[in-house]
């Protein structure tokens, strides 16, 4: 093997020529100004590369795969493995990595068994660094956030996104100011950002009020911002449907189910799904779904009611706070991805949101709320004829199911809808409880209760 070859292989970064493209006028540009929108037409802009087109899929696939025996810090990340498809930074040195990525693909055999659907499987992006898909967008964004210099990042964020941001600045050297909205994100994530330094500010408004704040400040402060309308964070997320193609061998499942909220990981995975046909590294393109809460449901609506043509904005609502969002930045990029897979747009109860949740604790993966939404979404499309039981159907796990602990202690305890007007439909979640027993620390106490919970369980002809 020649040293130029080795090289490629493992340590360094390929120099692209990536250009910033208008997803409205197409208008390309080398520069993007500070809120990621074409100067022409306000559009968002999106990452373009000419050198992608001349990619040699036989030769990317086993270069990627081959990768994975590496031992350097690129390879080792499950982002920039993939690198031929992202933009890469000027110097190795710049890249901001936790080695994010390499998330498991799971079969869910139980959820199969209850569907009828033979091949069902769970992508799950919880298992990175800091619990959430974030994390695969975060690499790329914050390392060009390092290369132009900046001191500063910031984000709006229902959780997720801040606990990522807070983690990848700090271990990339820069400051980062979170915006969240106070009383509606999870203690949990509200915790990892205080842990990773940074300057917390809980607002007194909702997430769309937040992001609005943070596209004013972008304006008047030297500050980054590293939403997911930042089109670097978009680049990394794409990686999420390059990986999962890799473990399915590069055969195309025949749906991926997404959860929708500010609408960027629906974009990401569409914008890869579509560069990947392009290449040749897939055939033929899998339908891409996105499942939104009942409560949060603008690209519902956008759909139902404006044939998505304008946004249909709402008051979002709802338990699976990640996905509390009603004016989602996005949504023209998911719309054009729902048209262009022939996806569907689903929208899910609170009852069926929890009781998704625990069947996918039950599995032994767990999950949050929001990344919930998937199984109980693809109930209905399969009950609308949408998805049949023999095709193959992927679930984006969206979150770690520790990000949301007060959600899983109130479901088993009985307390998530008491005082709801769901409180008695509620009850027939109760199958789904497992909630803790208080005892005496007594052999008695314990076998007695062991006895009761055997009589209790269902038999298990699979045991
Ligand atoms: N699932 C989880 C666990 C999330 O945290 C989010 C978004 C989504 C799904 C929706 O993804 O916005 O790309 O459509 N969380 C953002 C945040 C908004 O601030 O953490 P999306």
């Amino acid at each position: 093997m020649s040293s130029s070859t080795t090289s490629e292989k493992s340590s360094q970064p390929r120099q692209t020529t990536f250009r910033f493209r208008c997803i409205g006028c197409g208008a390309i540009t080398g520069s993007a100004a500070q809120n990621f929108r074409c100067s022409d037409c306000g559009n968002l802009l999106e990452i373009t590369d000419s050198s992608w087109n001349s990619c040699n899929p036989i030769a990317l696939k086993s270069l990627w795969r081959e990768r994975r025996t590496l031992n350097e810090s690129l390879d080792l990340s499950g982002v920039w493995r993939f690198r031929e498809l992202l933009p890469v930074p000027q110097a190795e040195e710049s890249v901001v990595t936790l080695r994010e990525g390499n998330t498991p693909l799971y079969e869910l055999p139980q959820s199969s068994r209850a569907t009828g659907i033979a091949s069902l499987y769970a992508k799950h992006q919880g298992m990175n660094p800091t619990g959430s898909f974030k994390d695969a967008g975060m690499t790329v964004a914050a390392t060009f956030a390092r290369q132009a210099g900046y001191r500063w990042v910031a984000c709006a964020s229902t959780g997720n996104t801040s606990a990522s941001m807070a983690a990848y600045a700090a271990r990339g050297g820069m400051r980062s100011l979170v915006l969240v909205p106070e009383g509606k994100i999870s203690w949990s994530k509200l915790s990892q950002a205080l842990d990773y330094g940074a300057l917390t500010c809980q607002l007194r408004t909702d997430f769309d009020g937040c992001l609005r704040l943070l596209q004013e400040l972008v304006q008047r402060a030297p500050v980054y911002q590293l939403n997911s309308i930042n089109p670097f964070r978009l680049e990394g997320q794409k990686t999420l449907a390059l990986e999962l193609l890799e473990q399915l061998d590069w055969q195309p499942p025949d749906h991926i189910i997404v959860p929708g909220g500010n609408l960027g990981n629906s974009s990401a995975i569409g914008k890869a799904l579509l560069e990947m046909l392009e290449i040749g590294l897939i055939s033929r393109l899998p339908k891409l779904s996105v499942v939104q809460a009942e409560g949060a449901n603008a690209l519902v609506r956008t759909l139902r009611e404006a044939s998505g043509k304008r946004l249909v904005s709402v008051q979002a609502e709802t338990r699976a706070t990640a996905i509390r969002i009603g004016n989602p930045a996005s949504w023209e990029k998911a719309v054009k991805v729902l048209q262009v897979t022939g996806g569907a747009c689903e929208q899910v109860s609170e009852l069926e949101i929890a009781q998704a949740k625990a069947e996918i604790g039950a599995e032994g993966i767990g999950c949050e709320p929001a990344s919930a939404v998937t199984l109980a979404g693809l109930k209905k499309l399969l009950r609308a004829g949408f998805v049949k039981p023999d095709e193959t159907v992927v679930l984006v796990l969206t979150g770690n199911l520790l990000k949301d602990p007060d959600f899983t202690m109130a479901f088993h305890r009985g307390d998530l809808f008491r005082g709801t007007a769901q409180e008695q439909e509620s009850l027939k979640l109760n199958l789904f409880r497992h909630p803790p027993v208080v005892i005496d620390a007594t052999l008695d106490a314990v076998i007695k209760t062991l006895e009761q919970a055997e009589k209790s369980y269902p038999t298990d002809s699979n045991a």
